[in-house]
């Protein structure tokens, strides 16, 4: 039975300080994200979404509220919190094996026995499309497959949530539509808990149940949350003339773009 309110983001608030500045980033944060949920969260560049994903994760500390996983706060990293960054972060001297293998050995030695583990870093692999790559190192695949690699790296730990950060932002609209075809793909077969920062209205709205709409920063906020009543599975295609489809669309684009437009920028 799915938990309900599985994830709780509890009055989360953020400042950093710099001598006798301070920077208010965060303010009063809170939602409550449902086990098997997929959430994007959506916003203006520098608003505060690596930072809030970043508490998630346990990398970043909070300065008030906190994070609840399943009942318990969470406020240091932890393998059921796995992360996949915008920029991979492979190591570049071990192979796609070995960079998932890393991985894997680090959170189940111990649990799983070594012929275990293997047949678990094939199966990850080959989740994502990468098992015929297994032996090359990172400079000889290209951007989109590395991202792959560290979704499947990502996936390996078996995480709780999986928190992606503009996992595709870097890859050009074809890689990216079938990278997000294959995340999708990936959410129904294993049913985990994804959150995903994107600066995409149409990858926002074609992976989630609900995006996060924040408001602008200093002291950035949740502005609305917008519920996206579409079937699964979605095919883009089927999209293009589908009536919420673009209705939810028209919402975080008027969000965005009316209600609150991005701040200026100095020049
Ligand atoms: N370690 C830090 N020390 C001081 N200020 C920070 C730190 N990390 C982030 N900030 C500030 O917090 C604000 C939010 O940054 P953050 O990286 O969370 O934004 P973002 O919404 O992820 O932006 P983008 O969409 O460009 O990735 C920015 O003004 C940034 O300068
Ligand atoms: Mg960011």
């Amino acid at each position: 039975m799915a938990n309900n309110s599985y994830l709780k983001l509890e009055q989360i608030g953020k400042s950093f300080s710099r001598g006798p500045a301070t920077t208010e980033v965060l303010r009063d944060i809170s939602m409550i994200i449902n086990e098997g949920e997929y959430v994007s969260i959506i916003g203006h560049s520098g608003c505060g979404k690596s930072t809030l994903l970043n508490i998630i994760a346990g990398l970043t500390p909070v300065t008030t509220g906190g994070v609840i996983l399943e009942e318990r706060e969470v406020n240091s990293p932890g393998p059921e919190r796995a992360v996949v960054f915008q920029n991979h972060s492979l190591l570049p001297w071990l192979t796609v094996y070995e960079n998932v293998a890393l991985a894997v050995n680090k959170v189940f030695a111990g649990k799983k026995s070594r012929a275990e583990r293997h047949d678990w870093i094939e199966h990850n692999l080959q989740l994502v499309h990468m098992l015929h790559a297994r032996d090359k190192r990172p400079a000889e695949i290209s951007g989109g497959m590395k991202q792959r690699v560290g979704i499947a790296r990502g996936l390996a730990m078996e995480p709780k949530i999986l928190l992606l950060d503009e996992p595709f932002g870097a890859l050009d609209a074809l890689t990216r539509a079938h990278l997000q075809d294959s995340i999708m793909e990936i959410h129904m077969k294993l049913g985990n808990t994804m959150v995903m920062i994107t600066h995409d209205v149409d990858e926002a709205i074609f992976l989630s149940d609900r995006v996060v709409m924040m408001t602008n920063g200093p002291a950035a906020t949740i502005g609305e949350i917008l519920d996206v009543k579409l079937q699964r599975p979605r095919r883009r295609l089927e999209l293009v003339n589908n009536k919420a489809y673009t209705e939810a669309r028209a919402a975080v684009l008027e969000f965005l773009y009316a209600r609150h437009k991005a701040p200026t920028i100095a020049a």
